[in-house]
C-alpha cells in the first residue's frame, strides 16, 4: 500500500457518546453459492432486542440490501470469490444509537480464517451520520471526531470544505484541527435534508495532504414541524338524489415534512355534515351516505374538514378547511297547476285570440329544460279549434282559439291541458299533471245564413213569366228559424227574377233566354241578401242553369246575293244558315226550295249549315226572290227568301252601275204612276167623305205608333189592327217579334218595301208568276193574297212617314172594295179595275189605269213622260 494510497480505510470514526450495549449480534457468517441470483436471501439480522419503533438499516455494500425486518438480499448477480466477501450493516435507532453487524460470505466448503481481522479493518469506513433539524443548541455543538488512516504514521490536521461550510448552507459545520466536527447553527430539513461536504487531512509538518479527500454526508433528521395543508379549491358538485356512496370529490392535502414518515401521514375527518356525507380518513375522498340529497331543499352544503398528521394522533399537527358541495339539478319536479280547474271565455266566430293564461309552478332550476314547460291539449281539441303555447318568461300556458267556435253548436268546451318539461322526469315518483279547462263560448248575434251559400236551379228557357223556379231561404243561426227574415236581390243583371221578400220564393219576371248575352255557359247568376230584424244580413248566390229549348229556327245569314249574268247557269251561291239553339235543336240543317220557283233553281246541301243554290235555266238580268225552307234537325224551320240579283258584273263581282231609266224599267215607272194615282184617290176620297153623310170610316192622319199587325189569312181585306207586337198564332205558340229573330220573312219583305219605290221595290210577281191586279201587285204583297202566306202576319214599323201613307192606302182599299160591292153603282167608274199583264212584248209594259177622263187636264204633264206613257194614256182614253 502506497504512502499516499487510495485509501479504502481512510478514516475511522470515533464514537462520541455511544456507550449503549449493542442490540444486534456482532457478525453473521454464512456459506453461499459462488454465484448469487438477484433477490437471493443471504441471511437475516436479528432485531428482536432492539425494541419498538423504526430502525435505520443500511448496507455498506451496494450489491446487497437490508430490509426493515433485517433480511439481507443480493441486489444483482453477484460472484463470491474464493477468499470470500464481507461487508457490514449499520443499525441505528431513533435515539441516535448505532451498531454494526459484519456479514462474512464464504463460498461452499471454505471457512475464512482471518474473517475477524478483516472485519476490524473495514469498520472505519465512514457511514453517513445525521443531525437533527430545528436543534436549539447550544452551538457550536460537537458532532463527531474524524481521523485519517495516515494519522498512525504522521502528525496530521484536518480541514473541511464544500456545502455547509463555504457554499450554502454556509457556516453550518466546522472542524477543529484535531478532527472534531461541530454543528454551528439550526438547520431546517425542509430546506436541506442532506449535506455533503469534504474532509481533508494534512501533514502537520509538510502541509501536504496525506490522504485523498473524503466526502462526508450529513443527513438532517426530520422533525414534525409542518402541519398538513389543503391544496386546490375545495368545490365539489354532485347530482341531487344521487345514489348512496356516490363520490363527491377528493380533498387534497400536503405536508412538507419527510414523506413516508408519520410526520406526513394525514388523517381526514369530517367535522359536521356527517349525516349526509363521509370522508375517507386516508384518501380524503368525500362521498354521500344518503340518496335523499335534494337541491330544492338546499342547493349546497358546506363541510368542515380537519386534516391532521401523525396519522391523526392528537399530538399531530392539523388544519381545518371548508369544502363546498353543490347539488346539480335533475328534473325531479313536474310543473304543477295551482287550481284544480281553470275557466275561460271567448266570443264565438273569433279566431287567433288568447282565451286563458294558466300559471304553473316548477321547483326545478329556473330557465333550464327541467323547468321549462311544454303544454299539450289532451282532450277537447278534436275539432282543432285550440292551440296552446308557453310564455317564455313566466312559463305560463297561453291558450288560444285558432279556429272560430260556434255558440250555436257548442256553448261550452271542456279541455284538458297537460304540462310537461322539455326533458323527462327522473328520480321521482310524480307524473305529469293535467288540469281541466272550461271554455265558455259567448253568443254573438249573427246575421241570417242561407241554407246553402250557392243554390243551383235548373230552369227551361222561355218559361212563362211568374213561374216559380225555386225557394232560397235563410235561417237565423241563433233561433234556428226563418221568422222575420226578408230577402232582397243584390244582383240580377237582366232583372229576370223576382224574389218574394217574405218567403224567398224565386219567380221569373222576364223571359229566361238562354241565348241572351247575359248568360254565360248556360248559367245566369243572381245574388240575394237575407236580412233579419236586427238588420244583420247574410248573402247567397243562386246559379240558374238554363236548359235549352228549340226556340230558334235556322236563319239564312246572307239573304242578298249576286250572280253575274255571264255564265248564269254555271255559277252558284252559297246559302248559309245559323241557329242560335244548341244541338240537337240546331244543325245539320235541311235546305229545300220553296214553292213557286218553277224549276228555275236547284238547291243542294253542302255542309251541315250551308247549301248551294244554282240557277237551272239562263236567267235574264234582274232580281229574283228564291223561297228557301231551312229546317233544323228537329224539322223546325221556316221559309225564307233569298234575293238574288242577276246582273252584269264588274271585275270585283259586284253589279255594274246602270242609269236611272233603265234601272227603273217598266216597273219603276208604274210604281211612280201608282203614287200619283194614290194621291188622286185620296183627294177623291176626301171630297167624298166631306160631301156625304154616309158611313164614315176613320182615317188615320198621322203615323201609327208601334207599327201594326195584320192577319192575312182572311178572305176579306184586313180589318184587325192591333197595336201590339205579339200575336197569338193559330197554334198558340208565343212569338216575339220584337227580338228580330223570329219570323224574319216578314221583316225582309217589309224592309224591301220601306227602302223605296226605287230600286229595291219588292214585287211578288216572280213568285206568283200569274197575272194579278195592278193594285194587288203594287200594294204590300200578301195583303190580298191568301195562298202563299197562309198563316202569317205582318208588322209595319213606324219608322217612316210612309207608314201613314200605307195605312191610309189600306183604308182606301177597304173603301174601294166597299164601293165595288155597293149595289148603287154611282161610283162604279171610280173603283179599281184589274188589268192583265201584257208581258215584256208590250212597249209600255203592263199598266193599269183607273183615272177619270175628267181629270185628263191634270194629267197633261204625263205627256212628257215619253212614248211608253203615251201608249198607256191611249189605253185609258180609248175606253
Ligand atoms: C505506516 O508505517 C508503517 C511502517 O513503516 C507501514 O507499514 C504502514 O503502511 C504505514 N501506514 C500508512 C497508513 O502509511
Ligand atoms: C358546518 O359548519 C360550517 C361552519 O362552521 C357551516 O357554515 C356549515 O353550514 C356546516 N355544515 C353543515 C352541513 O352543517
Ligand atoms: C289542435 O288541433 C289543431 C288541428 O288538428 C292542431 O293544429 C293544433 O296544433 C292542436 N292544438 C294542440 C295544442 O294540440
Ligand atoms: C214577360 O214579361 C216581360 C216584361 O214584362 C215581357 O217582355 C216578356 O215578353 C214576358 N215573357 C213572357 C214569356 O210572358
Ligand atoms: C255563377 O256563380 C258560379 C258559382 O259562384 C260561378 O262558378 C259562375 O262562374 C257564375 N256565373 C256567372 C255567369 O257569373
Amino acid at each position: 500500500m502506497s504512502r499516499v494510497g487510495v485509501f479504502r480505510h481512510v478514516l475511522f470514526l470515533l464514537f462520541m457518546c455511544y456507550c449503549v450495549e449493542s442490540c444486534v449480534q456482532k457478525y453473521i457468517q454464512v456459506q453461499v453459492p459462488e454465484m448469487l441470483e438477484p433477490g437471493y436471501v443471504v441471511s437475516q439480522v436479528n432485531l428482536d432486542d432492539c425494541g419498538d419503533g423504526p430502525l435505520g438499516l443500511i448496507s455498506s455494500d451496494p450489491d446487497f440490501t437490508v430490509q426493515m425486518d433485517g433480511t439481507i438480499q443480493a441486489v444483482l448477480v453477484t460472484m463470491i470469490p474464493e477468499e470470500g466477501r464481507s461487508f457490514w450493516i449499520t443499525v441505528h435507532d431513533r435515539k441516535g444509537h448505532r451498531w454494526f453487524v459484519d456479514v462474512i460470505l464464504s463460498p461452499p466448503g471454505q471457512v475464512s480464517s482471518n474473517a475477524v481481522l478483516r472485519r476490524s479493518k473495514r469498520r472505519w469506513s465512514p457511514p453517513p451520520f445525521s443531525i437533527k433539524e430545528n436543534d436549539k443548541g447550544p452551538f457550536p455543538k460537537q458532532m463527531e471526531m474524524i481521523a485519517s488512516d495516515s494519522s498512525v504514521n504522521y502528525s496530521v490536521y484536518y480541514k473541511i470544505g464544500g456545502s455547509g461550510v463555504d457554499t450554502p448552507p454556509m457556516n453550518l459545520f466546522s472542524v477543529t484541527r484535531n478532527g472534531m466536527l461541530s454543528v454551528l447553527r439550526t438547520v431546517d430539513r425542509e430546506q436541506y435534508d442532506k449535506i455533503v461536504f469534504t474532509a481533508y487531512a494534512y501533514n502537520t509538518h509538510s502541509d501536504q495532504q496525506t490522504d485523498d479527500p473524503l466526502p462526508i454526508t450529513v443527513l438532517v433528521e426530520d422533525e414534525n414541524d409542518n402541519a398538513p395543508e389543503f391544496a386546490g379549491p375545495m368545490l365539489y358538485a354532485v347530482q341531487e338524489k344521487c345514489p348512496m356512496s356516490t363520490v363527491v370529490g377528493k380533498v387534497i392535502a400536503t405536508d412538507k415534512d419527510q414523506p413516508g414518515t408519520l410526520h406526513t401521514k394525514i388523517k381526514f375527518t369530517l367535522r359536521n355534515g356527517t349525516d349526509l356525507f363521509k370522508i375517507d380518513p386516508y384518501s380524503g375522498e368525500i362521498s354521500a351516505i344518503t340518496n335523499t340529497l335534494d337541491r330544492e331543499t338546499s342547493e349546497k352544503y358546506i363541510l368542515e374538514i380537519e386534516i391532521r398528521d401523525m396519522a391523526g394522533d392528537p399530538s399531530g399537527l392539523f388544519n381545518v378547511g371548508r369544502a363546498v358541495v353543490s347539488l346539480n339539478d335533475i328534473n325531479d319536479n313536474p310543473p304543477t297547476f295551482a287550481q284544480p280547474l281553470y275557466k275561460g271565455q271567448v266570443a264565438e266566430n273569433k279566431a287567433d285570440v288568447m282565451v286563458l293564461r294558466i300559471p304553473v309552478e316548477d321547483r326545478d332550476l329556473k330557465n333550464t329544460p327541467n323547468w321549462k314547460a311544454v303544454y299539450s291539449i289532451t282532450k277537447g281539441n278534436e275539432t282543432g279549434n285550440f292551440n296552446i303555447k308557453t310564455d317564455p318568461v313566466t312559463n305560463d300556458a297561453l291558450l288560444y282559439v285558432t279556429k272560430p267556435l260556434d255558440y250555436e253548436k257548442q256553448q261550452k268546451v271542456n279541455l284538458e291541458v297537460m304540462a310537461q318539461n322539455e326533458v323527462p322526469l327522473v328520480g321521482t315518483t310524480s307524473t305529469w299533471q293535467k288540469v281541466p279547462v272550461e271554455v265558455q263560448v259567448e253568443d254573438v248575434d249573427e246575421g241570417p245564413e242561407f241554407s246553402t251559400s250557392i243554390l243551383l236551379l235548373k230552369v227551361k228557357e222561355n218559361v212563362a213569366n211568374g213561374t216559380l223556379i225555386g225557394t232560397y231561404t235563410a235561417i237565423d243561426p241563433e233561433t234556428k228559424s226563418n221568422k222575420d227574415i226578408k230577402y232582397y236581390k243584390l244582383t240580377d243583371r237582366g232583372s229576370w227574377i223576382n224574389v218574394m221578400d217574405t218567403t224567398g220564393e224565386l219567380r221569373t219576371a222576364m223571359t229566361i233566354d238562354r241565348e241572351s248575352p247575359l248568360v254565360y255557359d248556360n248559367t245566369y247568376n243572381i245574388t240575394l241578401k237575407a236580412v233579419d230584424r236586427s238588420q244583420k244580413s247574410g248573402t247567397g248566390t243562386v246559379v240558374i242553369l238554363i236548359e235549352d229549348v228549340n226556340d230558334n229556327v235556322p236563319v239564312i245569314t246572307k239573304p242578298d246575293q249576286v250572280i253575274c249574268s255571264k255564265d248564269v247557269t254555271g255559277s252558284s251561291i252559297l246559302i248559309e244558315a245559323n241557329d242560335l239553339d244548341q244541338k240537337p235543336y240546331s244543325d245539320p240543317f235541311s235546305f229545300e226550295l220553296g214553292s213557286g220557283t218553277d224549276g228555275q233553281w236547284k238547291i243542294t246541301s253542302t255542309t251541315a249549315t250551308s247549301a248551294k243554290l244554282q240557277p237551272v235555266v239562263a236567267l235574264p238580268n234582274g232580281q229574283y226572290q228564291v223561297p228557301i225552307l231551312v229546317n233544323d234537325l228537329q224539322g223546325f224551320g221556316k221559309e225564307q227568301t233569298v234575293t238574288v240579283r242577276v246582273c252584269d258584273c264588274t271585275k270585283g263581282g259586284v253589279c255594274a252601275p246602270q242609269n236611272l231609266s233603265t234601272t227603273l224599267g217598266v216597273w219603276g215607272v208604274l210604281a211612280m204612276l201608282l203614287g200619283l194615282l194614290l194621291l188622286l184617290l185620296l183627294f177623291l176620297l176626301c171630297a167624298f167623305v166631306c160631301s156625304t153623310k154616309g158611313e164614315k170610316m176613320a182615317m188615320l192622319d198621322d203615323a201609327v205608333d208601334g207599327g201594326m199587325l195584320l192577319k192575312s189569312n182572311l178572305e176579306a181585306p184586313g180589318e184587325e189592327v192591333k197595336d201590339e207586337l205579339i200575336l197569338i198564332s193559330g197554334s198558340g205558340e208565343m212569338m216575339d217579334f220584337s227580338k228580330g229573330t223570329g219570323m224574319l220573312e216578314h221583316q225582309t219583305q217589309l224592309s224591301s218595301f220601306d227602302t223605296g219605290f226605287g230600286q229595291k221595290q219588292n214585287f211578288d210577281s216572280m213568285r206568283h208568276n200569274s197575272i194579278q191586279g195592278f193594285m194587288t201587285n203594287t200594294l204590300p204583297h200578301g195583303q190580298y193574297s191568301t195562298g202563299t202566306y197562309g198563316n202569317s202576319y205582318k208588322k209595319y214599323s213606324t219608322m217612316s212617314t210612309m207608314d201613314g201613307w200605307r195605312e191610309n192606302m189600306i183604308q182606301l182599299d177597304t173603301k174601294l172594295a166597299y164601293f165595288r160591292e155597293d149595289a148603287d153603282t154611282r161610283y162604279a167608274e171610280d173603283i179599281l179595275k184589274p188589268y192583265g199583264y201584257e208581258g215584256v212584248g208590250s212597249p209600255a209594259g203592263s199598266v193599269g189605269c183607273c183615272s177619270d177622263l175628267a181629270e185628263k187636264e191634270s194629267l197633261d204633264f204625263l205627256d212628257s213622260l215619253g212614248p211608253k206613257f203615251k201608249t198607256l194614256s191611249d189605253v185609258c182614253t180609248s175606253k
